[in-house]
C-alpha cells in the first residue's frame, strides 16, 4: 500500500472512529507482515502511534523545545547497537520501535534550555492535540528559610487518539544534576486521560546526571537520546529522590539552634569540601555509597552537616568493594588513617583529611537484616552495628547528588533510638548506638592484617 494513502485511510479512520474497522485492519497488517515485524509501509492501528510521535516532534521542533526520548521500553530496544542504528537505520521500511502498540511514549525536557512559552498549549491544539500540564512547587526554591517554593511545570501531556506522549520536565539542580519531580493529578482530573498507573515517570521524584546525548534517526525520525543507553536505563531504575523534610529541619532549629560559631562554619565547610572529594573519587571507582552514621542524621534532621560529629561517615555494600579505594583516596590527596577488619569480615577504612575524617563502614547483608563491623584498635574487640534491609534513593547535601537509605526513618532508629531527634554531644561508638552488639575478639594472630592504625 503506497504510504501517501495512510493518512488518508488515518483520517477516515478518525472520522468513522470504527473500533471495529481497526480491528479489521489490524489483523489484515498481521496477515501481511512477516515474523511480527510492523511494516511500516503497510497501514495498522499500530502505525498511528509513530503518527503520535512525529506530530509531537514537528510541533516541539517548531517551538525550539530540546526534548530527548527517555521511553524505557523503546530505548530497551535499541540497547545493543545503538552505533549500528545510527549508522544504518534511515526511514527503514519497517517500523520498529514506534509501533509497539504502548498507550503512550516518553520524552525528556531540558527546563535550563528551554523558555516557558504558553502559545505551546494553543500549537498543540491546533495540532489536534489534548494537552495537559501538571505543575509542582520548585524544590530548588524551597529550604530552611523559604518552605513556599513557586509552582513550575513538571510535566505534559500530549494526547492524540489512542496514545499519548509524556514530556517529562528536567531541571538542574546544584549545577550538577538533574531532577524530575513527581506527577500528581489533580482530584478532578480524568484518570482515563493519563495513564498515571502505567507511566514510567512520574510516581516518585527522580535524580540523574546530565546525559550525553546524540542525535540518531529511528524508524525514520530524527531524535534526540542518551548516548549511553544502558546507562541511562541503569540510572531509571535507581532514579527515587528524595527531598530533605525542610520543615521538620526548621522545628529542630527552632528548639535547639544553630551552632553558627566560627569552629562549626569551619567543620561545616571542610565537611562539604570532603565530601565532594570523596563522591568524585568513589563515583570514578563505579562504587556506590550511601551517607552513614552522623552525616545520614545531619541530612534526615536538619538538611545539614551536624558541626560537633568531626567526621564525615558513608556506607557501601561490600560487594561493591574495590582494592584500588584506598590508592584511589591516597591520589586524591586522603592518606589512610586506619583499616579495620578484612573484606571478609568487618572491613572499616579511615581517611584523613584536614581537620575531618572520613569513615568508610562497609555493610554485609544478610537474610533478613545488613550489618557493619567496628574494632577497638586497642583491646582487638569486635563489634556489630545490625540495620534492617533498606534501598537506596537520592537526594542532596551539601549541594551534592548522594544516596541515603530510602527507609531512613528506620535506619536512623535502629542507629540512634526513638530519640534520634534530641542532640548528643557526648557519643560513645562502642555503646550509644542502639544496634551495636559485641562481636567476640580478632584472633592475636591476625591483628597485624585487621587492626592497620596509621
Ligand atoms: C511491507 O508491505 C508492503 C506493501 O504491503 C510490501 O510491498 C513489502 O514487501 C512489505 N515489506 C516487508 C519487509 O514485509
Ligand atoms: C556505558 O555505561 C556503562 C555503565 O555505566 C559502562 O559500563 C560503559 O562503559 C559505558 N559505555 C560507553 C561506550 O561509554
Amino acid at each position: 500500500m503506497p504510504r501517501i494513502n495512510k493518512s488518508v485511510i488515518l483520517a477516515l479512520l478518525t472520522v468513522t472512529s470504527s473500533v471495529f474497522l481497526l480491528f479489521q485492519l489490524y489483523y489484515y497488517k498481521q496477515y501481511l507482515s512477516k515474523d511480527g515485524v510492523h511494516n511500516f509501509s503497510s497501514l495498522s492501528a499500530n502505525d498511528a502511534q509513530w503518527q503520535v510521535v512525529k506530530k509531537f516532534l514537528d510541533l516541539v521542533g517548531r517551538h525550539n523545545l530540546p526534548v530527548y526520548l527517555i521511553d524505557p521500553v523503546t530505548l530497551g530496544l535499541l540497547t545493543p547497537d545503538t552505533q549500528q542504528l545510527r549508522e544504518s537505520d534511515t526511514k527503514g521500511p519497517n517500523c520498529k520501535y514506534f509501533c509497539a502498540r504502548r498507550e503512550f511514549t516518553t520524552f525528556a525536557l531540558l527546563a535550563k534550555l528551554w523558555k516557558y512559552d504558553a502559545v505551546l498549549a494553543k500549537s498543540a491544539a491546533e495540532k489536534g492535540f489534548e494537552f495537559l500540564e501538571l505543575c509542582g512547587k520548585d524544590p530548588r526554591l524551597a529550604g530552611m528559610d523559604d518552605l513556599s517554593g513557586t509552582e513550575i511545570p513538571l510535566h505534559f501531556i500530549f494526547r492524540l487518539q489512542s496514545h499519548a506522549v509524556h514530556l517529562v520536565v528536567f531541571y538542574e539542580r546544584s549545577g550538577n544534576y538533574l531532577w524530575h519531580g513527581p506527577l500528581r493529578l489533580k482530584p478532578n482530573m480524568d484518570r482515563k486521560f493519563v495513564p498515571f498507573r502505567k507511566l514510567d515517570f512520574g510516581h516518585q521524584a527522580g535524580a540523574y546526571d546530565r546525559p550525553e546525548l546524540l542525535l540518531t534517526s529511528i524508524d525514520g525520525l530524527e531524535i534526540r537520546i542518551p548516548k549511553n543507553v544502558s546507562r541511562f536505563l541503569g540510572e531509571v531504575t535507581n532514579s527515587r529522590f528524595l527531598e530533605c523534610r525542610y520543615k521538620e529541619a526548621r522545628a529542630f532549629y527552632q528548639l535547639y539552634p544553630d551552632d553558627t560559631s566560627q569552629e562549626a562554619m569551619e567543620f561545616r565547610k571542610n565537611a562539604k569540601t570532603l565530601l565532594h572529594l570523596a563522591a568524585r573519587t568513589l563515583n570514578s571507582l563505579g562504587m556506590r555509597f550511601w551517607l552513614s552514621s552522623g552525616t545520614c542524621l545531619g541530612w534526615f534532621r536538619q538538611c545539614s552537616v551536624i558541626p560537633h560529629s568531626k567526621d564525615v561517615d558513608l556506607g557501601i555494600w561490600i560487594k561493591d568493594y574495590r582494592s584500588d579505594i584506598i590508592p584511589a583516596f591516597q591520589r586524591a590527596g586522603l592518606p589512610l588513617k586506619h583499616k579495620f577488619g578484612k573484606e571478609e569480615d568487618s572491613l572499616e577504612l579511615s581517611f584523613q583529611a584536614q581537620d575531618v575524617k572520613l569513615d568508610i563502614f562497609f555493610f554485609y547483608e544478610e537474610e533478613d537484616h545488613v550489618w557493619n563491623g567496628g574494632t577497638q584498635a586497642k583491646s582487638g574487640k569486635k563489634f556489630k552495628y545490625m540495620f534492617p534491609k533498606f534501598t537506596l534513593c537520592w537526594t542532596e547535601l551539601v549541594e551534592l547528588k548522594v544516596q541515603v537509605p530510602c527507609e531512613t526513618m528506620d535506619y536512623i532508629e535502629a542507629n540512634y533510638g526513638k530519640s534520634w531527634n534530641v542532640p548528643v554531644k557526648t557519643w560513645d561508638w562502642k555503646s550509644s548506638p542502639a544496634n551495636v552488639q559485641e562481636n567476640g575478639v580478632w584472633p592475636v594472630g591476625e591483628w597485624d592484617d585487621v587492626i592497620q592504625v596509621y
